[in-house]
């Protein structure tokens, strides 16, 4: 699996740990920006790692903003990314096993660390549980499907 990590400056320090954790789990990541002591606008980035995702270049997407609500909001124009941001652990791994979230997003200012990485693995490691969830979630593929170009 290929993540697409990306953040803004409130979310850069909790992107560097979570990249440093992909790292040490010998996942495979590619980090969209931004880099070190630049404020910058969220849509810029997070625009930048779901498309890598929706053109097929990364299988998921990680991505940090000051609370994680911005990259949420970016992530979900895009037809088949569902991102969901997760302030726990519980809901990390119902964003996986209902909802087969593709797109985890976090807060740099609302996250510690160590939960974040917590989050991250739990929603890595979960499945998605398929049966009646596979309808619900089609059912957001038909309304993007009616509703977006
Ligand atoms: C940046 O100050 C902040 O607004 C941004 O990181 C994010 O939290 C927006 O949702």
């Amino acid at each position: 699996m290929r993540i697409a990590l990306a953040s803004d400056h409130a979310g850069y320090d909790l992107k560097v740990c979570v990249a440093d954790y992909l790292r040490a789990r010998g996942a495979e990541f590619e980090d969209f920006g931004c880099g070190p002591g630049e404020s910058v606008d969220y849509p810029d980035y997070g625009v930048r790692a779901a498309r890598a995702v929706v053109e097929g270049a990364c299988d998921r997407a990680i991505l940090v903003c000051g609370t994680g609500i911005g990259m949420a909001l970016v992530a979900n124009k895009f037809k088949g990314l569902r991102a969901t941001p997760c302030p726990t652990e519980y809901a990390a791994e119902m964003a996986r096993k209902h909802n087969d979230s593709n797109c985890l997003t976090l807060g740099g200012r609302t996250h510690a660390s160590d939960l974040a990485l917590a989050i991250v693995r739990v929603w890595l490691d979960t499945e998605f549980e398929g049966g009646r969830h596979a309808r619900r979630v089609q059912k957001i593929r038909d309304i993007e499907d009616a509703n977006c170009k």
